[in-house]
Order: C-alpha cells, then structure tokens, then sequence
C-alpha cells in the first residue's frame, strides 16, 4: 500500500471515521481537519474613527533668553585702617635759624657796567613819545603841502612823466590820511583841517625833481622817529607803510631825475 492511501497517513481518509461527517473521516493525526471547519463569523468592523483633527500650527521657535549678566561681587569693604602700635611721636617745631654773622669785611656792591650811549636818543618809548606827536602833526601838514607841490609839479612834466608823479600824489593823499587816523587814535583828538597852503612853483621841472628828492628824504628820517615810539601794531603797520612809499618816492624820482637829464638843468646855486 502506497503511503498516499495509508489511512494512518496525515492527510488520508481514515475509514474508521468515515460516519462521523463533522469530523470528515480523517485521521486524528491529520492536522489539516482544521480546515474543514467552519469558520467563525467575522466580527463586525468597527465604526471608522473620526478623522484627526489637524494639528495645530507649530509654535514659533522661542528666541533664547539672553543670558543673565553675571552679577557683580559684592565689595569688601575696606579693611579698618591698623591701628599704630606706636603713635606718631608730635612734631617738634624747628629751632631758629641763627642769624648769620656779621661779614668783618663785607664786599661792596659792583657798578652796573656802563654803556656808551647815543647823543640824542629818540629811541626808547615812552621818552620819545612827545616828539613822536609833534612829529605826526608835522606829518599832517607835510603831506598836505606834498600832495599840492606834486599836483603843481605834475603841470610842468613832460607826459611821459606825468603818470609817475600823479602815483605820488596819489600816495601822499593816502599818507595824510593815515597819519590822521594815528594822530586821532593815540590822543583822541582829530587833527584840524590843514587850510589851503600857497606852493611856490619851482623854477624849472628838473628844480623841482631835485626839491622833491630832498622833502622825500626828510620824511623818511621823519617817519622812522615816529615809527619808534609806536606800541600797536596796527599804528607800526600804517607807519611802515608811508615810510616804505617814501623810499619808493626818492627811488622814482630819481629816475625821473637820471631820464631827464637833471645834471645838466639844474640851477648852478642848488
Ligand atoms: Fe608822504
Ligand atoms: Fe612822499
């Protein structure tokens, strides 16, 4: 008997069971008479779960706290000041100095060395300051009589000439203004106005060059007094500046002097 009709082989109907239908006449060493019974009914499926609600919104990221500062530490307070475990001993006041003996010889003071010193000097403020004033109202008239002499002067000049001259009575113009804003703002007083002045004409143009050489001179020796009694500097700048014109004056005329030939003209007597 081949093993696939052994009715003790699992599987195969065993004939001694075959009136027992719900057993299915197979052998009790068969395991798969479990599959011939029915199958229990399937429990009902359970009600779908209502859906989840959707989840809310993430949080937003919470910024980090900035750390806490670290906390100061505490002060100690100063420790008491030690007491000294030997006072200070009191100050004792110094002795007098004992006065210095009396020099058998003593040794006589030596005299100032003395300097030469100039003859007239018109140097030294504030000595040279009466002069100086003197000289400033001078100064007025001079430039006065200046501008009227150069004015007559410019009449008789050839016309190649004429432009020179009339730049130096320009300038004296200004120079009479100018030393009558010194004068006024050193004594507070305004000078008075210089009256009309008759000028004597010189007796030829080359006489008059020279007579104006010589008065261009002597207001440059004038001027350099008065420049050494002034103590501001804007009364040094304006003095400065007449006398510097007045060597630009003397330099002019002689030119015209030199151009004109004045050697050769001028009277024998001067
Ligand atoms: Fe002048
Ligand atoms: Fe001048």
């Amino acid at each position: 008997m081949a093993y696939y009709d052994d009715p003790n082989y699992p599987g195969n109907p065993n004939p001694w069971y075959k009136d027992y239908t719900w057993y299915g006449g197979y052998d009790s060493n068969d395991a798969s008479y479990m599959r011939e019974m029915p199958m229990p009914p399937t429990p009902p499926m359970p009600c779908p779960k209502p859906p989840m609600p959707p989840m809310p919104c993430p949080m937003p990221p919470m910024h980090p706290m900035p750390p806490m500062p670290c906390p100061m530490p505490p002060m100690h307070p100063m420790p008491p000041m030690p007491c000294p475990e030997h006072p200070m001993p009191p100050m004792h006041p110094m002795p007098p100095m004992p006065p210095m003996p009396c020099p058998e010889h003593p040794m006589p003071c030596p005299k100032p060395h003395e300097c030469p010193q100039p003859d007239v000097d018109y140097y030294t403020y504030p000595s040279n300051l009466e002069d100086a004033l003197r000289l400033l109202e001078d100064s007025i008239k001079g430039e006065r009589h200046d501008v009227m002499y150069y004015d007559c002067l410019m009449k008789m000049a050839p016309a190649e000439d004429r432009k020179i001259i009339e730049g130096i009575k320009e300038d004296e113009k200004r120079h009479g203004q100018l030393v009558r804003t010194v004068y006024c703002e050193m004594t507070g007083h305004t000078f008075p106005p210089t009256p009309p002045m008759e000028i004597k004409p010189p007796k030829s143009y080359c006489d008059g060059i020279q007579d104006a050489l010589y008065g261009e001179w002597m207001a440059m020796e004038r001027y350099r007094k008065i420049l050494y009694a002034m103590q501001r500097r804007r009364h040094i700048n304006m003095l400065t500046e007449i006398y510097t014109d007045e060597m630009k004056h003397a330099s002019k005329l002689n030119y015209l002097y030199t151009r004109n030939e004045c050697w050769e003209k001028c009277s024998p007597n001067k």
